[in-house]
């Protein structure tokens, strides 16, 4: 599985983000050779030396050893990526504009720039777009602006589409074995091409054409985020019924016609594609006259739930002003030092408005959310921690916003390191038994009542019926 397969069509890859990296190393690890551009010069240093800019799960061992078998290589131009890539995948960024559509912006720059590196190569090329897009753009916007910046008819040049469906958190894994691959291409070629360059990928390869690619991509997403919005719900509805939302959702989830993935409650999702994919998937369907209804929905639920974690924080402690609040884990979810979208922020934001004193932890992302938080213009108003006895020193009060592993084993001097040991947990990770030993008391986001050292824990008052 591993050897090179020699006829199999060399990939490049334009713009190494998260999703250009996991992308690119998932074919090299399957033999192919993978050339990758980005425009950030800092992005090429690095990736070169074989550090990733990111941190996620096996990539910073898989980039080492891609680098060192010269199966990823890391060019400085784009001209080289159009000489030397035969099925050039674009990676990068596809960002919501301030109404909602999709700012194309990136995207046109880089396929200009690459239509102009074509004009000068040789040989029959196929330009993938892997970033996400809403239906209709391969065919209205890629495909007339690539052939026109590289001069080139359907004879040396076709345009695919193949978005990617990875999760981050578990980017590597799901690029190496993704449930199923999509390509949208009219091109017999290009798609003979594309399961070239996939052979080997354990998934089946479904043909559609490019806007139905695209479609499927925008449809999973959402209904992706639908599950989310949907268990945050319910978690809302154990809560007043005091029982356990994830009792509940398990139960729904283990129908096979729905399943348990991301049936999972929380403080609401956040990450770089949910919202902005939502958003511009429903200014496509005005504009087509769809008139779509749910991802409105989907965001409003999303939102208020982010609101509903603030009001549970706030209902720990008779006030916030002068506590100190330890918020523990700040990256969107666990397993990413991702902070794009991440629900620590405006749960941060509301804790210092209200007066508190917060300080912020997590394993892998304290300095992207540094950064992040330097962006809203406020400095001095939290501390950043570097470990999680130092967060919980003499506070009183600590919010779980991701169940990193580090948190799930709660350790008992780490209660005793606080003034009062009470934990909001918004993900439910640390369970009844170990907070019990812990003495830590645990108000946990979709569940009726608190667990803690007290004989039944805290009732939560008004869940009572
Ligand atoms: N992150 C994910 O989990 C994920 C999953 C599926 C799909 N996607 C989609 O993939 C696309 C990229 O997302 P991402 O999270 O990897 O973004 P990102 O911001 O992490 O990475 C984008 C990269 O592209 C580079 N870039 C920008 N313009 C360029 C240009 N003209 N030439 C070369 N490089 C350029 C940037 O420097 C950056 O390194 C988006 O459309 C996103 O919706 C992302």
């Amino acid at each position: 599985m591993r050897r090179r397969t020699r006829s199999a069509p060399s990939v490049g890859i334009l713009g190494v983000g998260y999703m250009g990296i996991a992308t690119a190393l998932a074919f090299a690890a399957r033999g192919r050779t993978v050339f990758a551009h980005d425009i950030n010069p800092k992005v090429r240093a690095s990736l070169r030396r074989g550090r990733s800019p990111y941190d996620e799960p096996g990539l910073a061992q898989l980039l080492r050893r891609e680098v060192r078998l010269g199966r990823f290589r890391v060019l400085d131009t784009v001209d080289e990526l159009a000489q030397r890539a035969e099925c050039i995948f674009l990676c990068v960024p596809t960002p919501a504009r301030r109404d909602g559509a999709v700012d194309l912006g990136p995207l046109r720059t880089a396929v200009n720039a690459l239509g102009r590196a074509i004009r000068a190569a040789r040989g029959y090329r196929v330009v993938v777009v892997k970033s996400t897009v809403v239906p209709g753009t391969t065919d209205e916007v890629v495909e007339p602006l690539l052939r026109r910046a590289s001069g080139k008819s359907t004879a040396a040049l076709s345009v695919a589409v193949n978005p990617e469906f990875l999760s981050e958190g578990r980017m590597v894994e799901d690029a190496m074995r993704p449930a199923r691959i999509v390509v949208g291409a009219r091109d017999p070629r290009a798609r003979q091409r594309l399961r070239r360059v996939y052979a080997g990928f354990p998934a089946p390869v479904l043909e559609l054409t490019p806007s139905g690619a695209e479609l499927v991509k925008h449809g999973s997403n959402e209904f992706l985020a639908l599950k989310v919005s949907y268990a945050n719900e319910l978690a809302r509805w154990s809560e007043q019924l005091g029982t356990d939302v994830d009792t509940v959702v398990e139960a729904i989830g283990a129908d096979p016609r729905i399943g348990t993935a991301f049936l999972r409650a929380g403080p609401g999702f956040g990450g770089s594609c949910f919202d902005k994919d939502l958003r511009a998937f429903a200014r496509r369907g005005e504009s087509l006259g769809v008139a779509p209804r749910i991802p409105g929905t989907v965001l409003a639920v999303n939102r208020d739930q982010t609101a509903h974690a603030v009001e549970l924080i706030r209902s720990a402690v008779p006030s916030l002003r002068g506590r100190t609040v330890a918020v523990l884990g700040l990256a969107f979810k666990a397993g990413t030092d991702d902070v794009r979208e991440t629900r620590a922020l405006p749960i941060v934001e509301r804790l210092v408005a209200d007066g508190a004193r917060v300080r912020v932890h997590d394993p892998s992302a304290v300095e992207n959310f540094r950064a992040l938080w330097e962006r809203t213009g406020r400095t001095g108003a939290v501390q950043f921690s570097r470990s999680v006895g130092n967060a919980l020193a003499d506070a009183d009060l600590a919010v779980v916003q991701v169940d990193w592993p580090v948190y799930r084993r709660w350790k008992p001097a780490w209660s005793r390191r606080m003034r009062s040991p009470i934990v909001v947990d918004l993900r439910r990770g640390i369970d009844g038994r170990l907070a019990a030993r812990a003495g830590l008391t645990v108000l946990a986001l979709g569940r009726g009542s608190a667990v803690g050292p007290g004989p039944g824990g805290r009732p939560r008052g008004r869940e009572r019926r």
